[in-house]
């Protein structure tokens, strides 16, 4: 039954086989066994108890822009927050938002406000929650940077606070994962004048300029300690390397573009080869930087 609702409970949305295309920036057309949207906290405790009376793993999975579905029809519990979670308010030198909250809209807001912090997120896809997640970032900015406190509720449905220096941000890691799922953020912002915020988005702006426009899950590897994967890419002669719909971006080395039809097999074989062909050249193995989602029980 594709994309029935389940039983319907105040605060969630149950979807079986659910289509996930409007949830990737790759565009892959998969498909989950079980998709729960959940709108409020309330929605978020009734779900936790569910999975925790079934005995069911779940993934919280955001606008999905780092994100690459390994299988067509994954067999997976997927959890996705929208309604109160999307909400924000900005307070005077504070934003707190909900984990559902578009980075881009968090820095357009703050930008008029002359609020300074967010400048580095400039051209980040996707929600705040999972730029937690995987302290999305550049090179000089992450947004560990501005985080002042995150909430997460643990798989008991017990809520807690948890300041910046108690969580582990590392490069495009954090802790936050393992600890629960995050619903409101605290996000610390200073004033600061026009022309400086204007400066350092231009600075921002500047730097995505080498980067493709194409669907895709931004960097597909991490940068391996003094270099760069997207040199390492380049330097193999991989760029316009193809498995099916999937191909090395010609732009930037370090991005696989969904030209059509790609599937996620096809992205896995291009990932491997990538890996095995730099490793060959440089002997240097590289780790994926973005998030594969493959079914729970594979
Ligand atoms: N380079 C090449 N060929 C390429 C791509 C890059 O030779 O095809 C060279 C560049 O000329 C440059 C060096 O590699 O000398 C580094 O490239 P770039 O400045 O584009 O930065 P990056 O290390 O590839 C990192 C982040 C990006 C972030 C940029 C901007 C990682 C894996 N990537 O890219 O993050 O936007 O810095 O600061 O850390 C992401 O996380 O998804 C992402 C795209």
């Amino acid at each position: 039954m594709a994309g029935v609702s389940g039983p319907s409970e105040e605060g969630i949305t149950w979807a079986h086989n659910a289509p996930l295309h409007r949830l990737n920036s790759m565009g892959l057309e998969a498909r989950a066994r079980l998709l729960a949207t959940v709108a409020s906290e309330e929605g978020l405790i009734r779900f936790l108890e569910w999975a925790q009376k079934t005995s069911e793993k779940f993934v919280v999975l955001g606008r999905g822009t780092n994100v690459i579905f390994a299988e067509k029809s994954l067999d997976a519990v997927i959890l996705h927050l929208n309604g109160d979670f999307a909400r924000f308010t900005m307070k005077a030198q504070e934003i707190l938002a909900g984990a559902a909250a578009l980075l881009a809209r968090l820095l357009q807001n703050a930008r008029k406000a002359n609020l300074s912090g967010l400048e580095g997120a400039w051209g980040i896809p996707g929600t705040l929650g999972g730029a937690l997640t995987g302290n999305a970032g550049t090179a000089d900015w992450t947004i560990r940077d501005c985080v002042e406190w995150v909430e997460v509720f643990d798989s008991d449905g017990i809520k807690q606070r948890l300041t910046a220096s108690e969580i582990g941000f590392e490069y495009r890691r954090s802790t936050l994962a393992t600890l629960g799922v995050i619903t409101q953020v605290s996000l610390a912002l200073r004033a600061d004048s026009r022309n400086s915020i204007e400066a350092r988005i231009r600075r921002a702006q500047e730097r995505r300029r080498s980067q493709p426009r194409g669907r895709s899950a931004g960097c597909v590897f991490k940068n391996p300690p003094g270099d760069s994967a997207g040199r390492l890419i380049d330097a193999a002669g991989l760029k316009g390397l193809r498995h099916g719909g999937a191909v090395v971006s010609s732009e930037h080395a370090n991005f696989i573009i969904n030209e059509g039809g790609a599937t996620g097999s096809d992205i896995m074989e291009l990932i491997e080869e990538i890996r095995r062909r730099v490793y060959e050249r440089f002997q240097i193995l590289l780790e994926e930087e973005v998030l594969i989602l493959r079914s729970s029980k594979s």
